[in-house]
């Protein structure tokens, strides 16, 4: 979706002034770019929307854990939310202060976990009484007692795409109920852990705030009995618009609906798309257009790897020219070069008529795009370029060949890569 920051300016698409097709001539297609504006403006309006809660903002860096934004959502005043020591590492170099460094995830390793308790990471949101048993022999391998938060599945159907449901029953995160319970009259059991929050999050893009209080409310029961566990984290999960039919709560609607429940209670969130998803866009070029089966199909350069999001969840990013036509609109697939029926960027794009070399842009992809990207058909992963202060600098450079066989130059050479 069009915003303030991604605009029509004399017929041409801009970031904050800045004409896209300058950047997209300059490094190719395709190409991420972010507007370092959005996304100041969107960590502002989180800090706002929470503000009556008291709420620790940490962003959460699986939406997207470029450094030069990490460090900026940082400098804007959030933590981090992590969920591999990978984006522990990430946080920690872009700068986040250890201590607002959340440490989530299902399956953590002992490496994992060791490197995090020796960073003094601020929590680790614990997902399994495993972890725990294996946090709290860690813990006291390292002499150190961290805060732990349990990650609660409140067995709460959120409203969202079932890929990105967390909170049901059958799913695998947190534990249930009667878990969360069991472990916090067993506390004694781990003494190296200070057992002081609960963590809650029950999906991503979520549709509606109810679930998300009674969740809340779930937890807050469970925390009840234990005076000195009195931190809520309720994880991430604002939407966002991808289109101007979207209708999705606010930032604001959440913190509203709970804000008369944590009176007395520290609260954390994480919030990941709310701060970056309309920060970037895709500019992609067009390689080929051609009708088939009754359709338009507009091959671009960008696809899959680029966005999966479309293919995984049928999500709707929109496309737009870069240059406001006003020819006659008609629908297209747009489609990628992947050698996959699903690698589709848009099935019914309603774009004027189209040539190679013509430039678009996929909108709201600041958000699990990139993070998502891969190097299937062995195609390099796109460059990420920021737009600051009426100009633009590559933030993350474009992969090349060499970069996909550096880990197998070993093989390349004769030798059998190293066992690791
Ligand atoms: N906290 C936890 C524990 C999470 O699992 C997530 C997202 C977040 C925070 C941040 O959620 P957000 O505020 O960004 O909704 N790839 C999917 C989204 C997966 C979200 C996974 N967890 C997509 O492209 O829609």
């Amino acid at each position: 979706m069009l915003n303030e920051s991604f605009c029509y300016e004399d017929g041409e698409l801009c970031c904050d002034g800045l004409p896209l097709r300058t950047i997209a001539q300059a490094v190719g297609t395709p190409v991420y770019v972010y507007s370092a504006a959005r996304l100041r403006h969107n960590a502002a309006r989180l800090q706002r929307a929470f503000a009556p809660l008291r709420a620790e903002l940490h962003y959460s860096l699986k939406a997207n854990p470029n450094l030069t934004l990490v460090r900026m959502l940082s400098q804007a005043g959030l933590g981090a939310d992590a969920v591999s020591a990978g984006e522990v590492d990430r946080a920690l170099r872009a700068g986040v202060d250890p201590a607002r460094i959340v440490f989530a995830g299902v399956g953590k390793t002992p490496a994992e976990i060791t490197f995090a308790l020796r960073a003094k990471i601020g929590w680790f949101n614990v997902e399994s009484r495993d972890e725990l048993t294996l946090l709290n022999r860690l813990a006291g391998e390292e002499k150190c007692r961290p805060q732990v938060a349990l990650r609660l599945n409140p067995g709460i159907q959120a409203q969202t795409h079932p890929h990105i449901a967390t909170g049901h029953a059958a799913a695998k995160f947190g534990m249930p109920p009667e878990t969360v319970a069991e472990v916090l009259g067993a506390r004694t059991a781990y003494p190296h852990l200070r057992l002081a929050g609960i963590h809650v999050h029950i999906g991503s893009q979520l549709g509606s705030v109810t679930e998300t209080v009674a969740a809340v409310r779930l937890a807050q029961s469970l925390a009840a009995p234990y005076p000195d566990l009195r931190t809520l984290n309720i994880g991430g999960g604002f939407p966002v618009p991808y289109t101007p039919d979207d209708r999705y709560p606010q930032p604001e609607d959440f913190a509203h609906a709970l804000a008369p429940l944590v009176g007395g209670w520290r609260v954390l969130a994480e919030p990941g798309r709310a701060a970056i998803a309309d920060a970037g866009v895709l500019v992609i070029g067009v390689v080929a257009v051609k009708e088939q089966g009754g359709q338009r199909f507009v091959i671009a350069d960008g696809g899959m790897t680029d966005l999966l999001r479309p293919a995984l969840y049928g999500a709707i990013h929109e496309v737009v020219t870069l240059e406001q036509r006003d020819g006659p609109l008609a629908p297209a697939v747009v489609s990628g070069p992947v050698c996959e029926s699903t690698d589709v960027l848009h099935r019914a794009a309603w774009l004027p008529p189209l040539r190679p070399g013509d430039l678009l842009a996929v909108l709201t992809a600041g958000a699990y795009g990139m993070a998502m990207a891969s190097n299937y058909n062995l195609r390099t992963r796109p460059p990420e370029v920021l737009v600051e202060d009426g100009d633009w600098r590559v933030i993350r450079r474009r992969e090349t060949w060499d970069d996909l066989l550096r880990l197998e130059s070993e093989a390349l050479d004769g030798r059998s890569p190293e066992r690791s």
